[in-house]
């Protein structure tokens, strides 16, 4: 995760860059693009945002099976997620996932998960809430992350427990 140590990504202005589809196939990108065009849609009402919206529930339920994940449509969600490799995502809808965070394959957040901004989640790893996720923290391949993590903070192991 090397683009963890570097600061410059924000944890509050969302880089919409990072969500680009960049070429025809692009799973992650794709997926995240169902779900916010879903939304604009619902939120946009009327005839055409139910049909725009029936149009994007469709292409969810592809990329979601194409990725074999779960991120439901009405999930709270920051711009600039970066979901690299995805596949075997899980996430609940209550979660609330900041701006610019990154999230590898075979992550679970289950329950009430609140990730602040640039937050990555390493391969593997379960967050188990109701918890909190400060900015800027890491979280490592296979963690099972069971309370609060502290903004700026590395956490590894199960249960995971800061390393300097
Ligand atoms: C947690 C992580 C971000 C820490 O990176 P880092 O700051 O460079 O830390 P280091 O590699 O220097 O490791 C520091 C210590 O934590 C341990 N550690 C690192 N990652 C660990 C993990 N996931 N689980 C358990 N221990 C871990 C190291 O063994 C080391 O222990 P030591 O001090 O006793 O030797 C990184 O190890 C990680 O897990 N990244 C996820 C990457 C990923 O999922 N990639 C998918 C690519 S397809």
């Amino acid at each position: 995760m090397q683009e963890t140590k570097d600061l410059n990504v924000s944890a509050t202005e969302p880089d919409w860059s990072r969500e680009a589809v960049r070429q025809f196939w692009d799973p992650g990108q794709k997926l995240m693009r169902a779900i916010r065009r879903y939304q604009r849609a619902k939120s946009r009402g009327g005839v055409l945002g139910k049909l725009s919206a029936k149009r994007w529930a469709l292409s969810h339920l592809f990329w979601s099976t194409v990725t074999q994940s779960e991120i439901h449509l009405n999930t709270q969600i920051e711009g600039g997620l970066r979901l690299t490799h995805p596949t075997g995502i899980i996430i609940h809808p209550d979660c609330i996932i900041g701006p610019n965070c990154m999230i590898f394959h075979q992550v679970t957040l289950a329950g009430a998960v609140t990730l602040g901004g640039h937050v990555d989640i390493g391969a593997g790893a379960k967050l188990l809430g109701p918890l909190k996720v400060g900015d800027h923290a890491r979280i490592g391949a296979n963690a099972v992350v069971t309370r609060d993590v502290e903004a700026g903070q590395t956490v590894v192991g199960i249960p995971a427990r800061p390393i300097s």
